[in-house]
């Protein structure tokens, strides 16, 4: 098939968090299966690597003519293209950023250039894989939109061209990763789309409060041909009214065209065997085979590097994330004075809320010896603390999948998660009477739990080194890589064509 990826944020040009690590990897290990992929993203600004291929078209947004321009690299069976405007440079610090008029004409620009990738493709750059019978036309097309800042590339593909008889047989997925997210406005904001006025129904959303509102989202689940949400877990929660944000009824309505993949890993980028953060300053690449002295090595490392006491028998507890209520920050904060009693270090990295950022700073001048708050977003210090720490803490509120479990499996790291969303499908809870799990769980996002959980925990870093190195062994022996998400993302491809 001819599968087109579109979505707001691709690693490692640009990344804000799980999004960008998705829209980097499932398209390759799409590729690898023999499918001919693209990825659409928006050029924020000099792409290393990404040619100007000549071209250029014009669409309207808000009655103005924008021009945009096509960059693009083509990397291990892949297609990247990304597409230029002055709207979208510029953006490299804050790529969502901006008032809500200025994001939303954005969105219409990048989903209207998006959904007429395939023409630009065939008339100037031929894709570079051949996928054998027919290559081109929109037979065999696939778009898979991601999040509500794609979500209006469904609803084009119908009112522009399915509706007029044009790519008849494109079919279209929208993936959830986060529905808090929405893209909400009063319902004037309608007229932006330029879509025709029938199609405003979509986009209404009864708000419980009272009165309607516009919700970008809502009217890409309805339109799109499938739904697909990155884990079990997170498709069970999205039809309660707590975990669907105001939109569990719209998937409810929906359940047929609705299913769960859970996201795999880059297992290039993210393996401690290969990983290009580890070669240098003293850090270590290891695998299975070497864990011990690998993580050992790592792990002393590290705490150079963050200026803690070098002591190997101390775990260093890791976090690493945004800093806001979503990630469960609060709880560790409330949890620190337990765990300064503790023998301990904690090793944080994030950047978000401007008071836990402050908070996280407080905490490291109080406890110099203990605790590391790093504040920023390093992509060298989170693979370094992925594989120097003993324990990743993940404390969200709610998680739709999580890569940074993965990832900490896949380095040895032992996770210690509120059981939510992806984290309940993918880190199975120790059980010390089998030797079976591979980590942590507690059952609601409260402090005294998460404490309960992480005391469990350090007892058997402490005194139970076997089981504990069963756990790393368990993790790390696991198939995290994308190869099994992407068969199952394939099988929604082809339902989505042959079964409607
Ligand atoms: C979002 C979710 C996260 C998920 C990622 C990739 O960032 O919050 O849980 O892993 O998307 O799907």
């Amino acid at each position: 098939m001819n599968v087109i990826l579109v979505a707001a944020e691709c690693a490692p040009w640009i990344k804000t968090g799980g999004l960008g690590d998705v829209a980097g990897s499932l398209p390759k290990a799409l590729a690898r299966r023999g499918h001919r992929v693209m990825v659409v993203a928006p050029r924020y600004s000099d792409y290393a690597g990404a040619q100007d291929i000549g071209v250029r078209k014009r669409y309207k947004v808000d009655g103005q003519d924008m021009e945009v321009s096509y960059f693009q690299a083509y990397i291990d069976g892949v297609d990247f293209v990304f597409i230029d405007s002055p709207i979208f440079r510029h953006l490299q610090d804050n790529i969502y950023g901006g008032n809500r008029m200025d994001v939303l004409k954005r969105m219409v620009l990048f989903c209207k250039a998006a959904a007429e990738i395939n023409e630009v493709n065939d008339f100037q750059v031929p894709w570079h894989v051949p996928c054998g019978g027919v290559c081109y036309g929109d037979g065999n097309l696939a778009f898979i939109a991601n999040d509500w800042h794609t979500a209006l590339l469904p609803v084009y593909l119908k009112a522009y061209y399915r509706d007029h008889g044009i790519m008849q047989y494109t079919r279209s997925v929208l993936v959830i990763h986060n529905i808090a997210h929405q893209g909400r406005g009063p319902v004037d904001d309608f007229r932006y789309t330029d879509l025709p006025e029938h199609y405003i129904d979509l986009f209404k959303l009864y708000d419980p409060v009272g009165g309607e509102h516009f919700n970008i989202f809502a009217a890409g689940l309805k339109a799109a041909d499938r739904i697909v949400t990155v884990s079990h877990g997170y498709a069970w929660e999205l039809k309660t009214s707590e975990g669907g944000w105001g939109l569990h009824e719209i998937i409810n309505e929906n359940d047929w065209k609705f299913r769960g993949i859970v996201n795999g890993i880059d297992n290039k980028d993210w393996n401690p065997k290969f990983d290009t953060h580890l070669t240098s300053d003293g850090y270590t690449n290891y695998s299975l085979e070497t864990l011990q002295s690998g993580k050992h090595q790592c792990k002393a490392t590290l705490q150079k590097e963050l200026g803690l006491p070098v002591r190997h028998d101390v775990p260093i507890i890791g976090f690493i994330g945004r800093l806001d209520h979503q990630k469960g920050v609060d709880l560790i904060a409330e949890a620190i004075p337990w765990m300064m009693g503790q023998d301990v270090q904690l090793a944080m990295l994030g950047t978000g809320r401007a008071d836990l950022e402050g908070m996280l700073r407080q905490f490291e001048s109080q406890h110099r010896d203990k605790i590391r708050g790093w504040v920023g977003f390093s992509v060298k210090m989170a693979h370094r603390i992925t594989a120097g720490a003993d324990i990743l803490l993940m404390p969200s509120r709610f998680e739709p999948c999580g890569l940074n479990q993965l990832y900490a499996m896949n380095y040895g790291t032992v996770p210690v998660v509120h059981a939510v969303g992806g984290l309940r499908d993918t880190v199975k809870p120790f059980n010390p009477f089998e030797e079976s799990g591979l980590g942590w769980t507690f059952d609601s996002a409260e402090t005294n739990k998460l404490i309960n959980a992480l005391s469990n925990c350090l007892l058997t870093y402490k005194q139970y080194k076997q089981s504990w190195e069963g756990i790393q062994r368990r993790g790390m022996s696991q198939d995290l890589s994308w190869d099994n998400a992407a068969q199952q993302y394939e099988e929604v491809l082809v339902a989505a064509k042959y079964q409607w």
